[in-house]
C-alpha cells in the first residue's frame, strides 16, 4: 500500500488526474474503472482541462464505472450515467461505446450484473481503477459485511450510506435504496488501484482502511492486499492515522 498524504483537495485531484493520463498516455487503449461521489469531481476536472490542451487523448480507452443506482433513469440527473456525462464524458473524445456503467434499470438484474463482469473479462480487464471511500468505509457500493470474494451484485444501501447521499437529493426518501456495484473481486482484478479521500469526516474510515484488520465489515480493507494501490489523501482524511507513515 503505498500512502500519500497532499496539501489540499486541489492538488490530489491533480495528482490523480495525472495517473489517469499517464496510464492512458502510455497503453491508449486502456481499461478505466470509474467512481462517482463528490471526491473524484475535482480530478475529472483536471482531466477535461489535460484533454482540452492536448496532453491526453481518451479516443482508444474503455470505461467502467462501479456503480449505478437501481431505479432511476439514465437521464435522471441523480443516476451516475447522467453524473458521468456531465462531469466527463461530454467534455472528451471518450468513445461512446467503450463507456460501460451498470443499467440500475435492468428487468433482469442478475442478467445484468453476469454481463457487467463478462464485459470487464473480455475488454481484457481493469488497468486503472479509481475508488472513492463510504464514511462507513464502503468502496464502490460494497457495504460493511460485503462477501470479498462477490462481482457484480445488487445492493441494498446502508442505511449510513444512504443519509450521506441524501445531500445530493431533495429528500432522503427519493434515495434509491438499492444499487448495483462491481464487488470486491472486480475491483482487486484491476491491475492498479487509487482511492481517495478528502475531509475529516472520512479519517476513520481511511485509519481502519490502513492501519485496521482486514475484516468485511471495513471494504476498503482488503486493499491492504492489492499489489499495487495507492491510497491518496489530504492532511483531514489523513488526521487519524499518525505521522509514522506520511509519505511527504
Ligand atoms: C458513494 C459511491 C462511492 C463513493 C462514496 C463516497 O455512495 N457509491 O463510489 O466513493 O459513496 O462518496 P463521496 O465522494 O461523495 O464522499
Amino acid at each position: 500500500m503505498r500512502i500519500m498524504v497532499v496539501k489540499s483537495y486541489h492538488e490530489m485531484s491533480k495528482k490523480a488526474a495525472n495517473m489517469v493520463a499517464s496510464q492512458v498516455v502510455l497503453k491508449p487503449d486502456s481499461i478505466i474503472g470509474l467512481a462517482t461521489g463528490e471526491t473524484p469531481l475535482g480530478m475529472y476536472d483536471e482531466l477535461v482541462k489535460m484533454y482540452t490542451a492536448g496532453i491526453v487523448d481518451f479516443s482508444e480507452a474503455s470505461t467502467f464505472n462501479l456503480d449505478e443506482y437501481c431505479g432511476i433513469s439514465k437521464d435522471n440527473p441523480q443516476s451516475y450515467f447522467y453524473y458521468m456525462a456531465k462531469k466527463l464524458f461530454d467534455h472528451i473524445n471518450i468513445n461512446r461505446n467503450k463507456i460501460n456503467i451498470p443499467n440500475g434499470m435492468a428487468k433482469d438484474v442478475e442478467k445484468e450484473c453476469i454481463e457487467y463482469d463478462e464485459k470487464i473479462k473480455s475488454a481484457g480487464g481493469i488497468d486503472i481503477q479509481i475508488l472513492g471511500i463510504g464514511r462507513n468505509g464502503h468502496i464502490g457500493f460494497n457495504e460493511p459485511d460485503i462477501k470479498f470474494e462477490s462481482r457484480t451484485h445488487l445492493v441494498n444501501l446502508d442505511e449510513d450510506t444512504i443519509i450521506a447521499n441524501s445531500r445530493f437529493f431533495d429528500s432522503i426518501d427519493e434515495v434509491p435504496t438499492k444499487a448495483i456495484s462491481m464487488g470486491i473481486k472486480n475491483i482487486m482484478h484491476a491491475e492498479k488501484i487509487v482511492l481517495l479521500a478528502n475531509g475529516v469526516e472520512k479519517a476513520n474510515a481511511i485509519y481502519k482502511t490502513i492501519k485496521g484488520k482486514i475484516t468485511p465489515e471495513v471494504p476498503a480493507s482488503i486493499l491492504q492486499l492489492h499489489r499495487d494501490v495507492v491510497i491518496m489523501m489530504d492532511e483531514d482524511a489523513a488526521s487519524m492515522i499518525g505521522d509514522s507513515i506520511y509519505e511527504d
